[in-house]
């Protein structure tokens, strides 16, 4: 059978308009005409795998040659589409690379579903800490002497985990920490999900297809034109076995993935394809005239580019160039202030803030004269700051002390109890501010009073604090 290479989007529409009748899922019948909403959200093109479709998880036909394309644009030996974000993903490429009960070397500044993977998969992991910087409170790149270390003391661990960007921006040296875990034969996963267009310009750089790792997860829809939830799993070199991985993926995703979703990667993999120098060259060049146009702040900072960029501190191997990293340190506003300041005031949305920070997003979706509206905003805010009367220095939080393993947490009997009464007693629940969804504490680690304390003060501070069985701030599950 000759490769199906249409436009996933076009076959949809030629569906739309067929005689077919749909005798199958979904329930909507692609009958738009029946309520609004199913007309507003597109109905008429949202199938499953029927005939004359392909099967995400065994794809032969319209994606299987969708696929092979991303693999060529990201230059991976395979890649696959996920629909249900970075998370699925994650998830299956730490139960591919991973043994049941075994161990592994993770960066500790990881997103909440790497861990709800170590859990599943009862890994015991050990930790690498990124330093905390001092000046602007948040983690700078992991070291891969670090990691080595950690090889060296941990010869059993069966994989390397990190985050490169991420959520501020931060890129670690993914190059270098896949040839320590590679000369020990150690595969590494680098959660990706901030960075799907690092590797198409010179100006952003850092992308961990390129330099090596052997499974990449990126989200689509954060950084490029796609839509919510979708996203790409990379296969690289000979370490990761395919079939596991390919097991675990479809493990993990729907068996009924939308059509809408696999029509939209489809769609932003063939416009990088063709057009990917026209839109990076504009984003570029916007990033660089904000740059310029908000060089004359006096009391905000942006860690972004230029002769401001953190690349020049030791400790930040690369910086994420996309990423609008505000700091108030200093200023007499935090970073929530300032984000509820932009929402308010100048109808500005931004993607996150915290104590000392802001942070806005940028992508190809942007235009030169959205981000001089920031720019400007910023400008004016800035001229009405002052130095800051108590200082709000990003500490380095405690080391946190384990006592169980997280699968002998998640099997121990729990008790929810006062935050008050917890000190020395073992924690049931992940703590984490969302986003970016980095836990503070993690199921079997000790609470101390130190950290009693810092989440007091976060949750007087603003910031949201979450937990997986939603009692924080005030109780928090422990173990009995
Ligand atoms: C670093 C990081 N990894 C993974 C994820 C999960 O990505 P997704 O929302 O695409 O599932 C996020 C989400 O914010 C993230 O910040």
């Amino acid at each position: 059978m000759p490769a199906d290479d249409r436009r996933i989007i076009d076959a949809l529409k030629e569906l739309s308009v067929s005689n077919m009748l749909p005798m199958h899922m979904p329930g909507h019948k692609r009958n738009a005409g029946l309520a609004d909403y199913l007309r507003l959200l597109g109905a008429e093109y949202d199938i499953t795998e029927i005939e004359g479709f392909d099967d995400l998880s065994d794809a032969r036909g319209i994606l299987s040659r969708s696929m092979e394309r991303a693999a060529a644009l990201w230059g991976s030996k395979r890649t696959y589409y996920l629909v249900n974000g970075s998370t699925g993903g994650i998830l299956a490429g730490v139960r591919a690379l991973s043994r049941r009960g075994g161990s592994a070397i993770v960066v500790r500044n990881c997103h909440k579903s790497v861990f709800n993977a170590l859990e599943l998969c009862g890994i015991d992991p050990v930790f690498v800490r990124p330093e905390m910087d001092d000046e602007y409170g948040i983690h700078s790149s992991v070291r891969p002497g670090e990691i080595e270390k950690a090889l060296d003391c941990n010869p059993d661990a069966s994989l390397v985990v990190l985050t490169s960007p991420t959520y501020e921006g931060v890129i670690s040296d993914i190059a270098a920490i896949c040839k320590s875990a590679h000369d020990r034969g150690v595969p590494v996963l680098v959660d990706e999900a901030h960075g799907a267009h690092l590797g198409f310009s010179d100006f952003f750089s850092g992308g961990a297809v390129k330099a090596g790792a052997d499974i990449v997860i990126q989200s689509l829809h954060k950084t490029l034109p796609s839509l919510t939830q979708t996203a790409v799993a990379h296969l690289n070199g000979e370490i990761a076995d395919q079939r596991e991985f390919e097991r675990e993926l479809a493990l993990f995703q729907t068996s009924s993935p939308s059509y809408l979703l696999t029509a939209s990667i489809d769609a932003c993999v063939r416009l990088l394809a063709d057009e990917k120098e026209r839109l990076f060259v504009n984003w570029e060049r916007a990033l660089t005239r904000f740059d310029e146009f908000v060089a004359g702040l006096k009391n905000l900072k942006i860690l972004m580019h230029g002769s401001r960029s953190m690349e020049k501190r030791a400790d930040f191997h690369r910086f994420d160039r996309s990423k609008i990293l505000i700091s108030t340190l200093g200023t007499d506003i935090s970073g929530l202030e300032l984000k509820k300041t932009l929402r308010r005031e100048y109808g500005i949305e931004l993607e996150m803030a915290h104590r000392n920070y802001a942070l806005a997003m940028t992508a190809p979706g942007d235009t030169e004269e959205a981000l001089l509206r920031l720019g400007r905003a910023l400008l004016e805010i800035d001229a009405n700051l002052s130095p800051a009367k108590v200082e709000r220095a990003g500490t380095a939080p405690a080391a946190r002390h384990k006592v169980y393993t997280l699968a002998e947490a998640a099997n121990s009997e729990k008790v929810c109890i006062p935050l008050e009464d917890a000190e020395g007693r073992i924690s049931a629940e992940y703590l984490f501010v969302y986003p970016p969804g980095v836990p503070l504490l993690i199921p079997g680690e000790e609470i101390s009073a130190e950290l009693i304390s810092e989440i007091k003060e976060m949750s007087g501070s603003g910031l949201g604090l979450k937990s997986s069985y939603k009692t924080a701030p005030e109780r928090i599950f422990v173990l009995k």
